[in-house]
């Protein structure tokens, strides 16, 4: 379910102003605009649908102090009201899950007997030969980091601010935190409000630098 929440930063403004913040007030985020960051940030798209991405919601002061002592003392962990340690799993590839994809596409009314069948035969296959990736934990990094650009963006628009953090021992999390060997940690997310002064812009290269025309060799150019 998707709560009716306004939020009141456009999508253009909050991809503009959203910056890591390194430092957070003590303010607590309302349950509600939790509720629509999670709910809007599931709603990424995935591979198959298969929505590989898990959260962990660290709330409690004694876990978040857990988790900063795992992720090199970093102030923001401690901080920020809400931290999610954002995982992939890796056993989505395995056949029950991907039979409760197709019963999901049942209750929504779009799965066909035929698109079952295609999704029973060609996952396991996709997974089997993995020709657009090295590795699993490739993949589901892939799709959760989507699902946490997607909240850093909902966060925004209703005035949250979120620092994505890889300053972590993984071993050191997956341990503290009950997390299954086959999950992956992709990257923690801090959430609140940021302590000013808020930190500057960094700069991007411009769309020239990063986009090519055709193929690698040929710079882009708008026309
Ligand atoms: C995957 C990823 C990992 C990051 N890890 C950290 C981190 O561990 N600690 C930190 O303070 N910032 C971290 N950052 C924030 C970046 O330093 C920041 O996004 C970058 O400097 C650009 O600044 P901006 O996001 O404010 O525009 C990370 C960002 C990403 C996307």
């Amino acid at each position: 379910m998707i709560v009716e929440m306004h939020p009141y930063i456009g999508l253009v403004e909050a991809i503009k102003q959203r910056r890591a913040a390194r430092s957070f007030s003590g303010d607590r985020i309302p349950e509600a605009v939790l509720q629509e960051i999670l709910e809007l940030g599931i709603q990424a798209p995935s591979g198959f649908n298969l929505q590989p991405w898990r959260f962990i919601v660290v709330r409690e002061q004694e876990n978040k102090d857990k988790l900063q002592a795992c992720a090199f003392n970093q102030r923001q962990v401690g901080e920020a009201p809400v931290v999610l340690i954002c995982c992939g799993d890796r056993r989505v590839t395995q056949i029950e899950y991907i039979t409760s994809v197709i019963h999901l596409g049942e209750d929504v009314g779009i799965m066909t007997d035929s698109y079952a069948n295609y999704m029973r035969s060609s996952i396991p296959e996709f997974f089997a030969n993995h020709p657009s990736f090295e590795t699993i934990e490739a993949w589901t990094n892939r799709h959760a980091m989507l699902a946490v650009a997607y909240m850093m963006i909902v966060a925004k628009s209703f005035g949250v601010d979120s620092c994505p953090m890889e300053g972590f021992d993984s071993a050191k999390v997956k341990e503290a935190f009950q997390i299954p060997e086959e999950v992956d940690i992709c990257c923690l997310l801090a959430l609140g409000y940021a302590k000013e002064p808020f930190k500057q812009y960094g700069g991007r290269f411009p769309v020239d630098r990063v986009c090519f025309n055709e193929s690698y060799s040929e710079p882009f150019k708008f026309s």
